[in-house]
Order: C-alpha cells, then structure tokens, then sequence
C-alpha cells in the first residue's frame, strides 16, 4: 500500500448530514444535502459524494460517526497583516464612543515598526486559528503599510499563504498625505501600484466619509484593472455612498458591507455580478446596525458571509460565530448562512473549485461535532469543528 497521502483515496462514511452545495448532489435544496452520506478523497480532490451504502471501494476509511461534514469556509475578507492591538479603542467604543476610519492610523503606526518577521509571525497565528475553526481559504489584504514599500512588503508576506492577496493601498489617506489627498491617489494609483500589482490577485478601496469618495475609489479601481487586478471594495459600511454601485458598474467580484443600501443599491446588485458581502463581526464589534440580508436575498442578490477579522473594527477570525450573528441578527436562515460562508465566500472570490464537495471541487472539508450544519447557529460560540481537511489533508 502506498504511503503517498497525495496517491491515496480516503471515504469519509457515516456522515449524518452531508452539505454539497450542489443540489443536483442531493435533497434539491441550494445545500445539496444528503443524509447517511459518505465523501470519498483522491488525492487533493473530491471524488465522490452519495449515500454511505453505495461509496465505492478506497485505500482509507474514516468513520464520521454519525456527524456533519461540509465544505471549508471561504472567508472572503479579511485585514490579517498588521502588528499591535486596539484594545483601547475597542473599550472606548463600548463605552460609548463611535467607530470612525481615523483609528486604522493606529495599526499603521504599528506596522510600519513591525519587521517582516513579526508581520508573518501574527498572521501565521491568526490562520492557524481560522483553521481550526474551519475555515480553509481565506483572502487577505494589504493596508496597514500605506507606503510603497510596507504595501508591498504585506501583499508579499500574504502571498506566501494564500493566492487571494488583496492590494488595499487605498485603505486611508496616508498620513504624511493629509493635506494632499490627491497626490496620494496620484501615488496608490502609480509607483505603489506598480510595486504591488506583482504580488496581488485584487484591488480593494475604502469608499467612505473620512477614507475615499466615489471618485477616487473609480480612478483608483480603474487603474488597478489596467494592471490585471480585478476589483473588490469596501462599500457602504457607515454610511450611505457611491461604492456599491461603483462595485456593480465596474464588475468588481464584490462589494463588502453593505450596511447601508437604498433601493437602488439593491437594485444594482440585483442586477449586476458582483456579491454582496455581509462582515456582521464589524457590526458587532462596532455597535452598530446590522447589514439587512433578508432584504438582500429576498431581491435575489449573492449574499456572502465573511469574518473581515481585523484589529479595529473586527477581531474575530471565525466564520461560525458570523454565521450564527446573521442568523440571529440578520434575517438569514441557517441553511442561508451556511450557504453563503462557503459556495458564497467562493462566489466572492471567483472560484468555482472550492465551497462546494463535489466531484473534481478541492478536497476541503470540515467536520462538525453535531448531527446537522444548523447546530452553527443554534449552538453559537460552541467549539464544534472536531476535523479540517484541506487539499486532502487531514490538518485538523
Ligand atoms: O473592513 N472598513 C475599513 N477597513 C476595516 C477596518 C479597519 C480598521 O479599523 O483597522 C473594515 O472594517
Ligand atoms: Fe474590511
């Protein structure tokens, strides 16, 4: 018998609830439930899903006893590249204070004097702790450097885990940039973007009263396609704005908040291709009011859930405490949110071959400690992943 985990295939049976996402695979709904299911491994890839009775003959057997196996979350949005903590800010806020942009200069202060030994040292931290709580793709930005070469450095030292790094350059005016907005956008837009388009799948901007407004988030946007990076943004976190319909006109992947939509916002999303993602860890850790999913969904517009886990306005870094936030706060139901922290992180993201377990999708898997995905949001703050696979391999 070979020894090759990478040569070997691995059945997974007796799992009591098994979400596919593709409902072809199973009970018709988007989940693609099956029960009494069973998932069977090639190498990096998914091979087989059906009923435990009918899984085909395979090197390995794993027995789920009788527990939940579905695909790794796909958190979409996150800040992971920072040094230092807002701890002070976070107690003020509780006290009262609001959240504004201004304190992201606090965490770039700390970056900057950070070395690139320590930058790669928290967020290796921090993905170690996304990973046992499920989650086996995540997208990471840059932002906290906010010149050419502490950019570049953070969309580098995220390159080397993970191929969804986001140049957010264009995260706050920079502070030695304060009394001339334009020439930052002149440099976000020229030598910084040159210095990081190398190193980053995206383009990101944070469209909104004290970061950037609707025309400089389209020049800087425009400028990132021109270099091959598809846009993403940040729209319509503490106030109404231009974003979300600058992110549809521009066919950016996503738009990221939505926290405060009119109609017409809706409208554009329901429209367009572009995903709204839902961050409720922001609207948590922020006092805030929660983004509206329902009305969202019900307009038939790609929800995706996502941690943005950041030292300001989002410290959390798990995907099962946002799914369990939407669906107490934000009117999405169980089966919605599961949804959308998988095959919609994976929408947000592009990528048709992870949120889902399907024959050919990644082998990432993550198994539950609970007869049904419900239990996600029923049991909320509950350790229940008990095993991840990630390209086939079991890391949790
Ligand atoms: O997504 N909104 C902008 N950026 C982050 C917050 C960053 C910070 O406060 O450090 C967000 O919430
Ligand atoms: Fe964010």
């Amino acid at each position: 018998m070979t020894t090759h985990e990478d040569t070997m295939s691995t059945v997974i049976t007796n799992i009591a609830t098994l979400v596919t996402n593709d409902p072809s695979l199973g009970d018709n709904s988007p989940l693609g439930l099956v029960r009494d299911a069973a998932v069977v491994i090639d190498g990096d890839r998914i091979a087989w899903t059906g009923e435990s009775s009918k899984a085909p003959a395979t090197d390995n057997r794993v027995d789920a006893g009788g527990r939940t196996v579905l695909p790794g979350f796909v958190d979409s949005h996150s800040h992971l590249v920072f040094a230092g903590d807002r701890t002070e800010e976070f107690n003020a806020r509780m006290s009262g204070r609001r959240y504004s942009a201004g304190g992201i200069r606090t965490t770039v202060a700390a970056t900057r004097a950070a070395t690139d030994g320590q930058l790669e040292a928290n967020l290796t931290r921090f993905l170690a702790e996304a990973l046992r709580q499920g989650t086996t793709t995540f997208e990471t930005k840059s932002g906290y450097g906010l010149t050419v070469e502490d950019e570049a450095r953070a969309l580098r030292v995220a390159a080397a885990h993970t191929e969804e790094v986001t140049y957010l350059g264009a995260h706050i005016v920079a502070p030695e940039y304060a009394e001339d907005p334009a020439a930052y956008v002149e440099l976000v837009t020229g030598e910084m973007l040159d210095a990081c388009a190398p190193h980053a799948r995206w383009i990101d901007v944070f469209c909104e009263k004290g970061a950037f407004d609707g025309d400089q988030a389209r020049a800087i946007l425009t400028a990132g396609k021109a270099r091959g990076l598809h846009p993403r943004i940040h729209a319509n976190q503490l106030s109404h704005g231009p974003g979300v319909q600058l992110a549809v006109e521009l066919d950016a992947a996503s738009a990221d908040h939505c926290t405060h939509l009119t109609d017409a916002d809706v409208d554009a999303l329901a429209n367009g291709s572009t995903v709204a993602t839902l961050l409720p860890g922001a609207e948590f850790s922020t006092r805030a009011e929660w983004p509206d999913a329902r009305r969202l969904l019900d307009a038939g517009v790609t929800v995706a859930l996502s941690t943005d886990c950041n030292p300001g306005s989002s410290f959390t870094s798990s995907v099962p405490f946002c799914v369990a936030l939407a669906v107490r706060d934000m009117g999405m139901t169980p089966d919605e949110a599961v949804w959308s922290a998988t095959a919609g992180g994976a929408a947000a993201l592009r990528r048709t071959d992870i949120g889902r377990l399907t024959p050919g999708a990644r082998a990432d898997l993550t198994l539950l400690d609970a007869p049904s995905h419900v239990h996600l949001a029923y049991r909320p703050g509950v350790p229940l992943v008990a095993g991840v696979w990630r390209n086939g391999t079991r890391v949790v």
